[in-house]
């Protein structure tokens, strides 16, 4: 198992997401020996687990049964411990597209946090890219670095304890992409333009505020960044439901349809309230011409 490799197998040591149901799934580091409680009972490691396929149905010892999936990104992401805010789906899916990242692509990260967008970051630019990540939490940038070990993407990942405002990413002229989700993005954008490669390269700062978002646009400006843009990606779900609608009456001139009875529609409703508003993400490359 690897976040950037599907394996068939689920071996002794992997990290498998346990799915009891769409709105309940769990990760669980698989152990010879070790027992994991589900909603449904206990599921043994050694019997149930170990050996077994990837999206295999395990029984539980009450009876019950849940899937065991391989790890990916997006599950993670809604299954990580949460140490700190995280980016979600939607945004990561952005930001990735915005970036142009792709497999052998060099990106700058600051802060690392719950490790949710680094994850996604890893999995695009494997397996020649590489991802330099900069946290000032020392205890974020530790289990920052077990948890890539773990997932066995550490050798495409560098994660540095280290004030990015201050230090910036401890690379110069390498990155294809440099990305900021820090309270004061606009103290790091010349670190930012350091570290992107002499020739072009694109950056994202991720913030809640617009107040933020303002100040990093008037330090990108300053800097010579160019094609300037702010976006904000709101999720919209919407619910499917059959209803059933009476067929209009147009008069007794009108031609009857073939059957007056009511007619079945699929259509979609979204819920009342939605949680909506993540942050706004703001877009930039680097200069082109070299005195800029
Ligand atoms: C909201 S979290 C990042 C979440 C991350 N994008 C994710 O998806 O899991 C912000 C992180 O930035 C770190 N941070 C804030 N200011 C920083 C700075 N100047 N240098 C390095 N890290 C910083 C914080 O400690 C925190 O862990």
């Amino acid at each position: 198992m690897s976040f950037v490799e599907y394996s068939e197998e689920i071996r002794d040591g992997d990290m498998a997401i346990v799915y009891q149901g769409h709105e309940s799934m769990m990760p669980v580091k698989v152990r010879h020996g070790a027992q994991t409680q589900t909603r449904y009972g206990a599921i043994r490691h050694s019997a149930d687990l170990i050996g077994k396929r990837y999206g295999a149905k395990v029984t539980c010892s009450k009876g019950g049964w849940v899937y065991v999936l391989h790890p990916t990104p997006e599950l993670w992401t809604v299954t990580l411990p949460h140490r700190t805010q995280i980016l979600y789906t939607t945004d990561i899916a952005t930001i990735t597209l915005m970036l142009e990242l792709k497999p052998g692509s060099v990106v700058c990260e600051s802060g690392t946090g719950s490790g949710s967008l680094s994850h996604a970051i890893l999995r695009t630019i494997a397996p020649t890219g590489h991802l330099h990540t900069v946290e000032f939490h020392q205890q974020r940038a530790q289990k920052a670095e077990e948890e890539f070990a773990e997932h066995r993407v550490d050798h495409l990942v560098t994660v540095t304890n280290a004030d990015v405002c201050e230090d910036g990413f401890g690379v110069t002229g390498v990155a294809d992409a440099v990305f900021l989700d820090i309270p004061a993005p606009w103290e790091a954008v010349r670190h930012a333009k350091a570290a992107l490669k002499a020739h072009g390269g694109r950056m994202c700062s991720f913030s809640p505020c617009m107040e933020q978002v303002q100040r990093t646009r008037q330090a990108l400006l300053a800097a010579n960044f160019e094609e300037l843009s702010t976006l904000e990606v709101v999720l919209r779900v919407h619910e499917v439901r059959s209803v059933s609608m009476p067929l209009p009456d147009f008069g007794p001139d009108a031609e009857a349809p073939p059957d007056r009875g009511a007619a079945p529609l699929r259509t979609t409703t979204p819920p009342r309230e939605m949680p909506a508003h993540t942050g706004y993400l703001t877009f930039a490359a680097k200069p082109r011409d070299r005195r800029l």
